[in-house]
């Protein structure tokens, strides 16, 4: 430690400001495809150019976008030949759910409720990159959604703190191995701090307005505990939190993060987002900004083009932006380089880099992490598994089945589309030749092509509806299924209406889906239904007329391999829900974990037009076993308010076939210095059990599960209380016990 802090001080002091300026800034790198449209502003000839002269004149600390190994290599010489300290540059990337080996998109992840299987698929992540030469992701996305029209609760792990905290905690590891420069590992980059969820109405970049009992007991959490895990960056969020840009809250950045919870990493902007506080009417100019941004912690800037940093040496001479802060800041940008090893090895292998992306033994981590992701949400008469012997003929349908490139979701971009499987290749490799496995799209997915922040990539671009012969193609899909043994009918978004800027008013089946659906039911073939999605979607008649229903997600590069795996039983689907799905838009925002109001029992004072609970609870899911539960105890009914309790439950699969099942603790304080939420999830456990076997799960609740942060005294509390216990296999687990906490 102290041999990383003298070479970084010794750089320092020979540093000038502009260059300090340099290593503070990061550019985006883009070689966008011929003829494309930028969808930001900024002149895509240009771009590169300018980044270029940047890194040889020393004043680029960092790139992002750039993952072709040989192309590192270059740019990397450019700046290491060019800067007169020879400092090397940090290479960054969002590699949020794989980079070349795609896994299922990070909702999903959460959906297995598993955080060995998150750890391990995000560490096949992390070697990839590392291999190519990316030091440094920018993920997890921790930020919790409540709202599904927010196209970005994709990226996150749903609705709750304590799952999102696991969650956090599982991808910081994955990523960063032991220990921040571990070989095969990249920097972890927890984002968006902080809020970003909370965007009114749910339209991605809007304002956010949340209490103080929110930010620490529901927004922080998943913050926080990524920061313990070790993460070595935090990225801002975009917006105003309770009128203030996050991007210029130096209460964020430098009092809770760094003053309250210990952060010794460094912090990024979001993109061009230090010059939006000009935008915002926060800042004056741009040199306030800069000023602004640094003055609150926010160590790097990334722009694409004209970053706001480049007048920190204005800001520094007139004394706008403090000294300290900015050398702190730097400090803290090449210890990161540092610990990265980039000074004693900045380039990479190429050969090397080839062979990692090629192995085999990533793929099979992303067919188990689709595996254990997937959510049964319905299984009426024991449709699924599928009988393999018994079935001639199966038809695939919909505009989802066999396209590649929308199983792999969106935040991807080094993808190779001949490794990947769909829904109706994995069909039918797994049904073998006996079986007839035929598939019609019907519909197309888009009736009209939306301007996606993520077109500018052309190869992310849906095919243009225009002339899909839709009648004939519809009538083909009903015709198919009427002559099949069983119909899976595969419906959800395109993988760009959702993400980033992809938010919407509706959660309807976009385009024609649900009439495909319905003309498809309506034939009388048993219909299995799957859906890709990365958000509930109004799924109200599916729910009734559909026998059996499974949630796959946009499940990534073996997503059709292991959708055959769950369909055929070669395993058990056993992931459950991380967010509540509504029953419809006007429902939203929806949580489980309310507080308990007046007159609670009467739901119809609540909406008079739709019933107030939801479609699927908060933590649902079906397996093809079947678990009861029993025996619920808590070894030390009275405890005092540091004290720990252990609950225990047997759990017995009664069903036929083994089968996972994620046990749920939720709890309850009823009474005490603040009203608390109805329940809170505050444990969980996915165990397999064997048929017939009966297994007993311990999960402890300590003073850290029963702390909040109270708005009326300001501070965390524990309280002396009586606290309902519930254990179950979802949010409205009905088997109960409770304990007491006295004084200590
Ligand atoms: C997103 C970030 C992302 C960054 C770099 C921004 O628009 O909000 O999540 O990491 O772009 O691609």
């Amino acid at each position: 430690m102290e041999t990383i802090q003298s070479q970084v001080d010794e750089l320092i002091t020979q540093m000038t400001p502009a260059e300090k300026a340099g290593q503070l800034t990061q550019y985006f790198y883009f070689r966008l495809p011929a003829g494309a449209e930028p969808a930001l502003d900024f002149d895509a000839e240009e771009q590169p150019r300018m980044v270029e002269s940047a890194l040889r004149e020393g004043v680029a600390g960092s790139l992002l976008f750039v993952t072709d190994p040989a192309e590192i290599n270059r740019l990397q010489r450019l700046a290491v030949d060019g800067n007169r300290l020879g400092i090397p540059v940090l290479f960054g990337f969002d590699v949020i759910h794989g980079l070349r080996t795609i896994l299922p998109v990070p909702i999903a992840m959460a959906a297995s409720w598993d955080p060995q299987t998150i750890e391990r698929g995000q560490s096949v992540a992390a070697r990839e990159a590392r291999a190519v030469g990316i030091h440094w992701t920018f993920a997890p996305m921790v930020d919790i959604a409540r709202d599904p029209r927010w196209g970005r609760i994709i990226e996150g792990a749903g609705e709750d703190p304590y799952l999102g905290a696991a969650v956090a905690v599982a991808q910081v590891r994955g990523f960063q191995g032991g220990e921040l420069g571990a070989p095969e590992s990249i920097i972890a980059g927890p984002k968006h701090f902080a809020g970003y969820g909370g965007a009114l109405g749910g339209r991605d970049y809007d304002e956010v307005n949340l209490s103080d009992s929110e930010l620490w007991n529901v927004y922080f959490p998943p913050f926080k505990a990524a920061v313990e895990a070790g993460a070595g960056n935090v990225m801002t969020a975009y917006m105003d939190l309770n009128g203030i840009p996050a991007a210029g809250s130096r209460w964020l950045f430098t009092e809770v993060l760094r003053d309250t919870w210990g952060f010794k990493g460094f912090v990024v902007s979001d993109a061009n987002v230090v010059r939006s506080l000009v935008t915002h009417g926060f800042a004056a100019d741009l040199i306030d900004a800069a000023a602004r941004a640094v003055n609150a912690g926010v160590d790097m800037e990334m722009a694409v083009a004209d970053p706001a940093y480049a007048h920190l040496p204005e800001a520094l001479e007139s004394g706008v932006a403090s000294e300290q802060a900015v050398d702190a800041s730097v400090r803290r940008v090449l210890e990161a380089k540092v610990r990265m090893g980039l000074f004693e090895a900045p380039y990479i292998d190429e050969d090397l880099a080839r062979e990692v992306l090629a192995d085999p033994a990533h793929r099979e981590v992303a067919r188990v992490a689709a595996q254990r992701s997937a959510v049964l949400l319905r299984n009426e008469g024991g449709l699924l598994p599928l009988d393999g012997g018994g079935l001639r003929s199966i038809a695939v349908i919909g505009p989802l089945a066999d396209s590649k490139r929308d199983i792999l979701g969106p935040w991807v971009f080094d993808y190779d589309l001949d490794e990947t499987v769909s829904v109706v290749e994995g069909i039918r490799a797994r049904a073998g030749e006996g079986v007839r496995v035929d598939h019609a799209r019907g519909v197309p997915v888009v009736q009209r092509v939306f301007p996606s922040l993520f077109n500018m990539f052309g190869w992310n671009k849906p095919e243009d509806p225009e002339g899909f012969e839709q009648e004939a193609e519809f009538q083909q899909a009903v015709d198919l299924a009427r002559g099949a043994d069983v119909v899976v009918v595969v419906v959800g978004e395109w993988q760009n209406m959702i993400g980033e800027a992809a938010s919407r008013s509706s959660l309807e089946l976009p385009g024609r889906q649900r009439e495909l659906l319905q003309a498809v039911v309506g034939t009388g073939t048993p219909v299995v239904l799957l859906v890709m999605n990365g958000r509930p979607l109004d799924l109200r008649w599916p729910a009734e007329h559909v026998p059996a229903i499974l949630d796959i997600w946009y499940p990534g590069t073996q997503g059709g391999a292991a959708a055959a795996d769950l369909l055929f039983g070669d395993v058990s689907p056993g992931g459950k829900l991380p967010f509540t799905w509504p029953r419809t838009v006007g429902q939203v925002p929806m949580v489980y974990a309310h507080t308990r109001s007046h007159e609670p029992e009467n739901q119809e004072r609540r909406y008079w037009d739709e019933d107030s609970t939801p479609l699927f609870p908060f933590g649902y899911g079906l397996s093809y076993g079947r678990f009861e539960y029993a025996n619920l105890t808590v070894e030390q009914p009275v405890i005092t308010t540091g004290g720990t309790v252990t609950v225990s439950v047997e759990v017995t699969n009664t069903g036929d076939r083994e089968a996972d099942e994620v046990v749920q603790l939720y709890l309850h304080q009823r009474f005490g210095s603040a009203s608390r939420p109805v329940r809170e999830l505050k444990g969980f456990r996915r165990v397999t059990l064997a048929a017939g076997e009966s297994r007993v799960v311990e999960l402890p609740v300590g003073p850290n599960e029963r702390r909040y942060w109270n708005a009326a005294v300001r501070d965390w509390v524990i309280d002396s209380s009586i606290f309902d216990v519930w254990v179950g296999g979802d949010s409205t687990a009905q088997l109960s016990t409770r304990f007491e906490v006295t004084k200590e």
